[in-house]
């Protein structure tokens, strides 16, 4: 299965929000990092054939998803980041009701209902409207219809925007669970959702796709790049400042640590640190701004 993605280009009226954008997906799960207004999910609703491409073509197993029309929105499952949910829809109604949507019989849809609402553990809030619901409640529901169609391609755009640290491990481990044999988008700015569940990262920038690669990929370039200070004397702190881009600064009573990203050692008694995703996406977003 490949999902080609061919220099996809979006220009709305006075904003170039995706800009000949390139990239073979594969089965996997991909993060799609980037900043706010990044042309994610510009990208993410032109590949669920929502959004009309300005230029540029997406090819599904080798034919133009134009031409496959609905026989490619049948593999396509989605959520949208401003996901619109019914508030006096009980779990179960809205599941079954957009399932209809989707062109599925009622048959199946209840089986399919039950089976995701034990999944992403709302079995027993089904008969619960959602206006009761708290937000990572809601978006598990909204993965959950994503899912009905038990669809080949899945797009979440920012799915786990709202949660809290424990909801997050459950969404983490719901998406790997799911993930075999299918091509999993997921958008983010929370780096370390993307640490634990990507097989490979996109980070994109200015509608431009700036980095891809396996998470051990991209820190490579970080390596011996990261360091760690502790300085006692304020003025050094402003100084390192206005040289270096510092990550991190941590106040202590007489004392300030910093974490720093640099290609040379930036202070006598610096050490260097492993580079985790978080420094990778500052220092780049940073580099590029200079
Ligand atoms: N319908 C529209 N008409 C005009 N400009 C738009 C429209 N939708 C998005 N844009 C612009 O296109 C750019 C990309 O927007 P997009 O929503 O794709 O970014 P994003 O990466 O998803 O951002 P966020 O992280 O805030 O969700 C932005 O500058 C935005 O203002
Ligand atoms: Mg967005």
């Amino acid at each position: 299965m490949e999902l080609a993605i061919d220099r996809l280009t979006k220009q709305y009226k006075n904003k170039l929000a995706v800009d000949r954008f390139s990239i073979n997906l594969k089965p996997g799960v991909y993060g799609l990092l980037g900043s706010n207004g990044a042309g994610k999910t510009t990208l993410m609703r032109m590949i669920c054939d929502i959004q009309k491409p300005t230029s540029g073509q997406i090819k599904y197993n080798g034919k133009d998803i134009k031409q496959l029309g609905e026989n490619y929105r049948t593999v396509l499952g989605y959520l949208p980041q401003d996901f619109g949910y019914y508030p006096d829809f009980t779990a179960y109604d809205f599941l079954m009701y957009i399932a209809a949507l989707k062109g599925i019989s009622k048959e199946k849809a209840e089986i399919r209902a039950n089976e995701l609402l034990q999944i992403v553990n709302l079995e027993n809030e089904r008969k619960q409207k959602i206006k009761t619901f708290s937000g990572g409640m809601k978006q598990r529901l909204g993965i959950a219809q994503a899912m009905l169609n038990n669809p080949k391609i899945l797009i979440l755009d920012e799915p786990t925007a709202g949660l809290d640290p424990k909801e997050r491990v459950k969404f983490r481990n719901l998406i790997s669970s799911f993930s075999q044999d299918k091509i999993v988008i997921l958008s983010t700015h929370i780096v370390s959702d993307i640490e634990f569940i990507a097989d490979r990262i996109i980070v994109m920038k200015k509608g431009n796709k700036i980095l891809e690669g396996t998470p051990e990929e991209l820190l490579k370039s970080l390596n011996g790049k990261v360091w760690k200070c502790t300085v006692y004397d304020k003025k050094e702190v402003a100084k390192l400042n206005s040289i270096y881009y510092i990550i991190n600064i941590h106040q202590e009573n007489n004392y300030t640590e910093l974490r720093i990203v640099s290609d040379k050692q930036p202070y006598l008694h610096a050490v260097n640190v492993e580079p985790n995703l978080e420094d990778l996406y500052l220092a780049y977003f940073q580099e590029n701004e200079k």
